[in-house]
């Protein structure tokens, strides 16, 4: 079982697409850890971004990220980190496959609609930087016995 770091952009928000997104996660069988709406302090952009720091899209992608309110949340699943980003699809929704997230939504490299954590190091990191420990949880739904054996 993994747990993944998904961040519902300022672009998703605006569009009005979290519902509709997170709907597709929930049906592939993925459990709900944690959720929350939140104005991501700068700082918090900043150190979860950091591995960007000298990438010119930086400044804008900082930007980009405080612009609006987001929805930060925890999935939780087997093989959930890879699951997810392939259920996301490529960075560029204007290269993404169609059936994918951005495939589906997305025309832009920028404004891609969520993030998701790469590596199983990486969604340590990135959910300890989100969330206390106490605000992710762990439960079993009816469903789940006939979801993953
Ligand atoms: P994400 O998966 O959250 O990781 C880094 C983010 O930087 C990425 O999604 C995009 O929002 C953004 N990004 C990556 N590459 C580019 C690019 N070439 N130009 C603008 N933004 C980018």
């Amino acid at each position: 079982m993994e747990r993944t770091l998904i961040i519902f952009k300022p672009d998703c928000m605006h569009r009005q697409l979290v519902g509709a997104i997170l709907s597709r996660f929930e049906s592939k069988g993925l459990r709900i850890a944690a959720l929350k709406l939140q104005q991501t302090p700068l700082a918090q952009v900043e150190k979860h971004y950091a591995v960007h720091r000298e990438r010119p899209f930086y400044k804008a992608l900082i930007e980009f990220m405080t612009a609006s309110p987001v929805i930060a949340g925890v999935l939780e699943g087997p093989q959930a980190i890879a699951v997810v980003r392939k259920m996301l699809g490529a960075t560029n929704g204007m290269e993404a496959e169609p059936g994918t997230i951005r495939g589906d939504y997305g025309l832009s490299k920028q404004l891609n609609l969520v993030h998701a954590s790469d590596s199983a190091e990486t969604a340590k990191a990135e959910i300890a930087l989100f969330f206390k420990p106490e605000e992710v949880l762990s439960y079993t739904r009816a469903a789940d016995r006939w979801i993953s054996e």
